[in-house]
Order: C-alpha cells, then sequence, then structure tokens
C-alpha cells in the first residue's frame, strides 16, 4: 500500500498515583492502546507513552495516612500500574512519572517561557485553612451541611445528593475532613495563568472542524460563561514542585500533570535516540493525540493548548474524549462488588475478554460505555468463540489429519475470499477515526459468511468420502484463509489471541498481509485458541471486588490512621529531650484522682515523683520492681496531688489500651536513651 510514514505520539491520561487501576480506567488506556498497535501493524512510527500523576493533596495526605513518605507511595504504586497495564496488554514505549527531572525541568521552562510572556499575574485570595494542620484545604476536603437541601456530610465543591455547586465557604458547619477542625478564612498570595488571553486562539481550534462534536459544544459553552484567570499556585505543604521565583508556593498538580506527556516522551526519546523536539516544536509535522475521559476535558482542551502556545510550543494534534465506564446500568459500585479493580479482574478472567467487548462497544463519540457482565459474557463468547475460532477449529483438524498441515494451492473460492481482503481499507478506515465498533461488527459479518460456508460444504461430510478428499483440503483451506483474514483485523484489539493464531498458521501478521493468501502454505497443529467465558469466574470476580473494598476502605494500620506521624524535627530538636532508664521503686494509688497513678521513679541513686495517667490500665502493685523509660528533664509540673517531676513513656490510645515501655534486660536504671 503507497502510503507515507507518519510520525505519531500518543498519550493516555496520567493515572493518579494514590490508588489502584480499576475497570474504569481500564476503557482509555484499551482504547488508546489499539489506537496504537494498529498504527504500529500499519507501519508507522507511534509512540506511546504515559506516567503516574504523582503530584497533589491526595497524594500527600494518603501517604502520610500510609505512614510512608511520598516519594516511597509513589514509586511502589508506579510498579503497581505498570503490571496492571502489562497484564491488560497496554504495550507503553515508555512509562514515567511527574515526580521527575525531566518533569521538573519543563515545568519550569514552560512557567518561566510564561511567566516572561506575561501571562502570569498573582493575585491575594481567601481560602479555608485548618488550624490545627496548618494547611490550606481543597474543595474535597471540606465537609459540610449542603447550603441549598441541608443535606450533612457533602463535599466543599458540589452536593452529592440535590446535584448543588457551591464554594466550600457556603458550606454550613464546614469541618476539615483532615483533621475534622473547624477551618477558618486565611488569605494567601496565589499565581494565576492568563487563560483569557488565549480565548481567540482556543476558539479558531475548536472552529478547525476537527474535534469531536460534543468537545466543540463544550468548548463553545465555556466560552459563552466566559474564560477565567487559572490558579496555578498551592501553598506548602504540599507534594509537587517549587514554582522556581516563589519559595513556599508550589504547581497545582494540573499544572505539571500534562507536561508529564511531554516529560515521559523526552525520557523516552533519550534512551532511543529520537528528537524530541522533532515532536513538540511549534511547526512540527509530527502528529500528537491525547486520549482521555470527559470528566478531564476542560484542563485538556483549554489549560493545555493555551500553555502551550504560550511556551511556544506545539499544540496537541487532537485530543479525543471518551465517556465512563458504568457497570450493569449504573455507576460502577463498592457495595455492589462492581468497583472492580484492575488486578480482581485479571485474577478471575481473560483480559482480551474485555478489550473485545470494549471494542465491540467502542466509538469516537463521547457516551458512556456500559460493562453488562452478562452482555459481556454472551458477546465474548458468540462472536470471539463462537464466530472466530469457530472458523479454525471446524477446518483445523482436517487439514492437520488429512493433509499434513498443508493448505491447497489453489482458493476454491476467489469471490468470497476478496469480501474478506477487500475489507481491509475500510477496516483501517474504522480503526483510524476509532469507530472500533463498527471494524468488531464487519469482522463478526464476515465471520458469520465464514460460518454459513463451511455450514454449507459441509466437510465433516465430504471427509467420510474418499474420492471427495481434494474438497475437503479446498473447504477447509477457505475456511484457514477467511480465519487468518479477521485474525489480522483483531490483532490490535485481542493480541495474545493474535499471536497464538500466528504460531497455529505459521504466519506474522501486518497490516498488509491481508490482501495476501497462503495457498500451499504449511500450517501447525491447532490447540484451543480461547476457553468460553467461565461464568463462576464472573462471579467470583464480584465477590472478590466486595472483599477488595472492604480491604481498601480498612486502613493499612489504624493508629497511623487515626493519629498520622508527626511534622519533621531536626535531630537536635529530638536530642534535647533526657530519656533515661528508670525502676519503679513505688507506686501507689492517689487519694481523690481517678486516672493517676503516683510512681516513685529510681534513676539510680535520684528518685523523681511523677503522676501518670495510667489507672485504667495498671494495678499499682503490679508495676513496682519494674523498669521503665522516663523524660528525665521535662519541667516539674505543679498538679493538685503535689508535684511531677518528669514523665513514664507508655503506647496507647487510652483506656485499658495503655502500656508502659519496659526496656530489654540488662538496661539499668539511669542509662540515657538515645
Ligand atoms: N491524573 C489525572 C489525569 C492527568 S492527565 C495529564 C486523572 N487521573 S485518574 O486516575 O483519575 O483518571 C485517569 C483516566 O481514567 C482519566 O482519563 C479518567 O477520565 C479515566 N477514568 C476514570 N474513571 C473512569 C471510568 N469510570 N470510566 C472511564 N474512564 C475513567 O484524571
Ligand atoms: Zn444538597
Amino acid at each position: 500500500m503507497a502510503q507515507t510514514t507518519r510520525q505519531i505520539l500518543v498519550t493516555n491520561a496520567l493515572p493518579y498515583a494514590n490508588g489502584p487501576i480499576h475497570i474504569g480506567h481500564m476503557l482509555g488506556y484499551i482504547q488508546a492502546d489499539i489506537w496504537v498497535r494498529f498504527q504500529k501493524m500499519r507501519g508507522h512510527d507511534c509512540h506511546f507513552v504515559c506516567a503516574d500523576d504523582a503530584h497533589g493533596t491526595p497524594i500527600m495526605l494518603k501517604s502520610q495516612q500510609l505512614g510512608m513518605t511520598p516519594e516511597a507511595m509513589i514509586a511502589q504504586m508506579s510498579l503497581e500500574h505498570q503490571a496492571d497495564f502489562a497484564d491488560f496488554g497496554v504495550r507503553f514505549d515508555h512509562y514515567h512519572s511527574t515526580h521527575s527531572e525531566e518533569n521538573r525541568e519543563l515545568a519550569s521552562l514552560i512557567y518561566t517561557r510564561l511567566r516572561d510572556g506575561g501571562f502570569i499575574n498573582t493575585k491575594t485570595i481567601e481560602q479555608l485553612f485548618d488550624p490545627e494542620r496548618e494547611m490550606f484545604l481543597p474543595d474535597r476536603f471540606v465537609k459540610g451541611t449542603c447550603p441549598d437541601c441541608g443535606a450533612e456530610d457533602q463535599y466543599g465543591d458540589n452536593c452529592d445528593v440535590c446535584g448543588a455547586t457551591y464554594a466550600p465557604t457556603d458550606l454550613k458547619n464546614p469541618k476539615s475532613a483532615v483533621s475534622g477542625a473547624t477551618p477558618v478564612l486565611r488569605e494567601s498570595e496565589h499565581y494565576f495563568f492568563d487563560l483569557p488571553a488565549f480565548g481567540d486562539m482556543l476558539k479558531e481550534w475548536t472552529r478547525s472542524g476537527s474535534l469531536q462534536d460534543e468537545m466543540a459544544n463544550k468548548l463553545n459553552e465555556w466560552f459563552e460563561q466566559g474564560l477565567q484567570q487559572w490558579d496555578i499556585s498551592r501553598d506548602a505543604p504540599y507534594f509537587g514542585f517549587e514554582i522556581p521565583d516563589a519559595p513556599g508556593k508550589y504547581f497545582y498538580v494540573w499544572l505539571d500533570a500534562p507536561i508529564g506527556y511531554m516529560s515521559s516522551f523526552k525520557a523516552y526519546c533519550a534512551k532511543n535516540g529520537l528528537n524530541f523536539d522533532d515532536y513538540w516544536k511549534v511547526d512540527s509535522e509530527a502528529e500528537v493525540y491525547h486520549f482521555i475521559g470527559k470528566d478531564i476535558i476542560y484542563f485538556h482542551s483549554l489549560f493545555w493548548p493555551a500553555m502551550l502556545k504560550g511556551a511556544q510550543f506545539r499544540q496537541p494534534t487532537n485530543v479525543w474524549a471518551h465517556g465512563f465506564i458504568t457497570v450493569n446500568g449504573t455507576k460502577m459500585s463498592k457495595s455492589k462488588g462492581t468497583f472492580i479493580m484492575a488486578r480482581t479482574y485479571l485474577d478471575h478472567l481473560n483480559p482480551e475478554y474485555l478489550r473485545y467487548y470494549f471494542a465491540a462497544k467502542l466509538t469516537s463519540r463521547i457516551d458512556d460505555l456500559d460493562l453488562n457482565l452478562t452482555d459481556f459474557a454472551q458477546r465474548v463468547n458468540s462472536d470471539l468463540v463462537g464466530k472466530v475460532v469457530n472458523i479454525a477449529s471446524r477446518c483445523a483438524g482436517f487439514i492437520a489429519k488429512k493433509f499434513d498441515g498443508q493448505l491447497s494451492d489453489t482458493v476454491a473460492e476467489p469471490e468470497l475470499l476478496a469480501q474478506f481482503t477487500d475489507a481491509a481499507d475500510a477496516m483501517a478506515e474504522a480503526f483510524e477515526k476509532r469507530e472500533f465498533s463498527r471494524a468488531m461488527r464487519d469482522i463478526m459479518t464476515l465471520a458469520d459468511r465464514a460460518n454459513e460456508y463451511i455450514a454449507v460444504k459441509e466437510p465433516w461430510q465430504l471427509a467420510k468420502d474418499d474420492s471427495k478428499a481434494q474438497d475437503v483440503q479446498d473447504v477447509c483451506s477457505m475456511g484457514i484463509h477467511m480465519f487468518r483474514t479477521l485474525m489480522i483485523y483483531l490483532t490490535p484489539v485481542v493480541p495474545e489471541l493474535s499471536k497464538q493464531a500466528q504460531a497455529f498458521l505459521n504466519d506474522d501478521f501486518t497490516w498488509d498481509s491481508a490482501k495476501q493468501v497462503l495457498t500451499g502454505h504449511k500450517i501447525s497443529k491447532f490447540k484451543a485458541l480461547l476457553q468460553r467465558v467461565p461464568m463462576e469466574n464472573i462471579e467470583a470476580m464480584i465477590e472478590d471486588s466486595k472483599d477488595a473494598m472492604q480491604a481498601q476502605q480498612a486502613p493499612a494500620n489504624p493508629h497511623l490512621a487515626n493519629d498520622p506521624i508527626s511534622e519533621e524535627i531536626e535531630f537536635n530538636d529530638f536530642a534535647k529531650i533526657d530519656l533515661r532508664v528508670a525502676k519503679i521503686a513505688n507506686a501507689e494509688h492517689v487519694e481523690g484522682a481517678d486516672k493517676l497513678i503516683k510512681l516513685t521513679l529510681d534513676l539510680g541513686g535520684e528518685t523523681r515523683q511523677v503522676f501518670a495517667g495510667i489507672k485504667s490500665a495498671y494495678n499499682p502493685d503490679d508495676l513496682i520492681g519494674q523498669l521503665t523509660v522516663m523524660v528525665a528533664n521535662l519541667k516539674p509540673r505543679k498538679m493538685r496531688f503535689g508535684m511531677s517531676e518528669g514523665m513514664v513513656m507508655a503506647a496507647g490510645p487510652g483506656g485499658k489500651e495503655i502500656y508502659i515501655l519496659n526496656p530489654h534486660d540488662g538496661a539499668e536504671p539511669g542509662m540515657r536513651v538515645s
């Protein structure tokens, strides 16, 4: 086929590094992967990069909750994400992180260019602040009563019950979701990107005619509402990149997230000797496509092209949005077990079932897509197993047994076969335009024709008559040719199945090889290519999803979750505390005090009197003679019952759960603990 080699860069939205991949996410990655595999099969230079989106408040808080550094958490999450993608056959050429040097440099470069171009301004704004955790609260981290309908426990940006949208300051009885404290209003200087300055350019882009209709409509709505200045800074504490000329201010995660597309590609170029600028310079002839979900259109179709323009880079060729996955007709639900993690799916089902099902339902539009699990099983069983694979399993046995794997030297029904091979161009057009469902429908129509042909010819009847041997070989060879052509078209969708088919056919598929016919070719022994969807595995997957969600919701460690690790201190701060081993020389109840035990602590010569709030957990007599650890240099404090000259160290939340520290054998009173 005469065609020039295209230079194409494809990305799919970068997953957040604060949680596992679920099957909703998989829709976009599978869609993009099918498109990329198709382009590669056609011989184009198509590069597919991704990265974890590692910055922002939720990631910072989640890592604190897990008692990890954000760096450690995102490193672990990235490995899990990459394993999930790989096991679903999503084949990235490179996988990176937005928390990387490449991204820091590019974010810094783009910001500096925007600033020098006059597109950055500052303004002091008021925002809710958590006085306990000393941090500004993103809208999602303020909860309270909906100002419209009075529903309790609603987020700071919109109400789940009545759908109202509002500012977090409108909530009644607001509470910080981080600490439970009542937030206060605080002022802070923020940095803004001048989006309105790019209005004309964005309108022109919208009119270019290449955008999805729904996307263009949305953009027009936003233009009518008027473009706003975009707040691109966040105050410390924040996990992200500090703004180069603004200490203590960080880039909002959505500023450096799309830059992650470029930085992942940059790292990939460095590894593979490609030229980054060829793809990103203003007059680049390469094509750049972003596959995204419909929830993040605003970021990709307004902020991102404008940022690129302002920083003297090319804009994407197109941004392609897809709809959201629902399961069995409703939003994925934790209680119904339909909030299915990618890994839970993989534990039970062949990933190619889902790849095929998504392909069979995907169009170039932004409609939501329902994964109906009964329909899913029926569709895969009837189409892939019952139609396509069935062609091979009906014909291969005869070729192997009777003709030593040899296909006929001639094509018995050239006209019929031409219907299959001639479909290549229309099929390619459907893939190119992301009309995967059309391609799958056309493939299944052809598969029906192949099966009809075999049913009419009845090779199993012909095989009973030795004089009809040539007919058997011809009919079954026709079957194999038709099967092969369909498997070529299905390769981007079900690459593993295709690989097995190629092994069985002793062939290497390219898109163009669909036009060739393997007359006289020798094939291998046929092995069952694909099992029907086991219904019991679907049920087990739903059960496991219920369990997985419970495990997810239960914090990794309740102590850390309820009481996160405190802010970092310097060694010198710690060294000021003089901890010593002490022997409990005496312990007694205190008249009139219902929580306290009076301890006499022996430091090896010196003794200290300490009142400890441990009565709920200990009987004084059991403590006498034991070694423990005390803070020996705490300023004495006058209490109602006398002076308290230090503190014993104990763990636990209180009540019966108080555990006094006890040094290992050999420690002696007076020894310093360090
Ligand atoms: N980190 C941002 C994207 C930054 S891109 C510079 C983000 N991450 S995400 O993890 O929430 O989502 C990743 C992708 O999955 C997005 O394209 C999102 O639209 C998509 N989906 C998330 N849930 C989905 C469904 N239930 N159904 C289909 N796609 C879904 O957004
Ligand atoms: Zn409401």
